[in-house]
């Protein structure tokens, strides 16, 4: 028998080199590549049968007319704010990889979901990390000791493979992809080649039986699901934990969704009895001031389906050392410095001797761009220390040229507005809407000159 085959596979992006170098040839990145056994069959002749199964009928040519689509049922989960990033419910045969930090909550809402899931269907839980008595603890914790939940505590891949073969549930749960491993391959659990083998052998099965799968993943310090990203190429669906551990809100947000829209939001809060969904959230982030205080602006964002107003920071102080700050927490670093440079260019405020740091409340990430004149204006705020006024939000994007650019769906950004009790609201002039909407002054601007000139005129007036 031939030498067994390895390769060198890189922790970053899973790409592979045949010889160890310092430097993947991929990603670029450093002291990446681990060795792994390049099992029979991967990439050799004999491999084409291993994926045979999951391909079918290749060889058939079809019309796309000709196939009739099933229309598969979902299955809900009975959290609906989970369902609500899921796009209404589990699809049959779907993968799902839920990412987070550790002790967010990845498990305890994955029990609440299966035991609430299990008086209706088949459920099966797999559990890596914790001991069956773990779990059952939680569960009488949770009040849900009594669901007929099944429980399977293993971490070899074949074994789980066979256990739910031979049980055929509606859903399982395997928490985490991380603990898993297959005999198949020599290297330790969690390892780049045992994670992405697991979920590919995971996957397969899960398309070939109709099994819903939801698979846990860890991530790491820089955010990324720890070990290969080509995980998130082979499932169907990803999703997100996000939330400051030290509020008690808890933010689930779908990455990748074949099967719903993506960056759709489920809003949690952690209480003593689990995850209880937060059906309208949209003022959680917002935190009210008793006297007016600078460097605060309230944005109205959105969030998949939902706006949510949410308070934007900012401090803006002289700085002591020749390179000054610039923190950005829960926004984009870069965009922030994008933004001091379009301050200083169209509106001559200058801040390159100042420190700035600028901060999401409430610990909910914000990658839109209509952030952008939320962060400006609490930056202008601050740096001038006059506050702005605590009934006004805004959005909008701005751009390089100081224009500032319209955000999408804005009449329901501010309906939402209105409906939480602002009166005024500063917007991109493309989002102004020919009604008027009630309770809401609204100040149309097309350049940051502009917007930077009606808040002042606010906070006089
Ligand atoms: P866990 O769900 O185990 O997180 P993960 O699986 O993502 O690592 O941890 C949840 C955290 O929430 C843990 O720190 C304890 C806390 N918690 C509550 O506050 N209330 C509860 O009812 C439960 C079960 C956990
Ligand atoms: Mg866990």
């Amino acid at each position: 028998m031939a030498k067994a085959k390895t390769v060198h596979v890189c922790s970053e992006c899973g790409g592979q080199s045949p010889r160890w170098q310092g430097q993947c040839p991929h990603c670029k990145a450093w002291n990446t590549l681990t060795e792994t056994v390049l099992e029979q069959g991967q990439g050799g002749a004999a491999s084409s049968k291993r994926f045979t199964a999951l391909a079918g009928n290749t060889a058939t040519l079809t019309p796309l007319s000709a196939l009739e689509p099933r229309e598969a049922p979902r299955l809900p989960t009975g959290l609906e704010e989970f369902d609500r990033v899921l796009g209404g419910g589990l699809v049959p045969g779907a993968v799902v990889l839920i990412g987070g930090d550790p002790g967010i909550g990845k498990s305890t809402l994955l029990l609440q979901a299966l035991s609430a899931l299990s008086h209706r269907v088949a459920a099966i839980y797999v559990t890596g990390e914790e001991s069956g008595e773990q779990v059952a603890l939680r569960a009488r914790r949770l009040q849900i000791e009594a669901a007929p939940l099944m429980l399977l505590a293993e971490i070899n891949m074949e074994r789980i493979l066979a256990t739910l073969g031979e049980h055929k549930p509606r859903l399982a749960v395997i928490d985490s992809i991380q603990t898993v491993y297959s005999e198949a391959l020599q290297s330790a659990p969690g390892s780049v080649a045992q994670v992405r083998e697991c979920a590919a052998q995971l996957t397969r099965f899960a398309k070939q039986s109709g099994v819903s799968l939801i698979m846990v993943g860890h991530v790491t310090k820089d955010g990324t699901l720890a070990g290969p990203r080509v995980l998130e190429h082979i499932v169907d669906t990803v999703l997100y934990f996000e939330g400051d551990t030290h509020s008690s809100f808890r933010l689930i947000r779908a990455f990748k969704n074949r099967f719903g829209a993506v960056n759709e939001l489920g809003v949690f809060a952690m209480t003593d009895k689990g995850l209880r969904g937060v059906s309208n959230p949209s003022a959680i982030f917002l935190t009210r001031h008793d006297q007016q205080v600078s460097g605060s602006c309230v944005l109205i964002t959105q969030e998949g389906t939902r706006p949510l107003l949410v308070e934007i920071q900012a401090l803006v102080d002289s700085a002591h050392s020749p390179n000054p700050r610039r923190l950005s927490v829960g926004l984009e670093q870069n965009r922030l410095a994008m933004l001091l440079a379009v301050l200083h260019k169209h509106a001559g405020v200058v801040c390159f001797d100042q420190d700035v740091f600028v901060n999401a409340v409430g610990g909910v990430r914000i990658s839109e761009p209509a952030a952008d004149l939320a962060v400006l204006l609490s930056i202008v705020s601050s740096l001038r220390n006059k506050p702005l006024p605590r009934e006004l939000a805004v959005f909008g994007e701005v751009g390089l040229a100081g224009e500032i650019r319209p955000a999408p769906r804005g009449q329901e950004r501010l309906r939402e507005a209105a409906k939480l009790g602002f009166n005024t609201a500063i917007i991109p002039r493309a989002n102004a809407p020919r009604q008027p909407v009630e309770g809401l002054q609204l100040i149309p601007v097309d350049r940051v000159e502009e917007a930077i000139e009606a808040a002042r005129n606010l906070q006089l007036g």
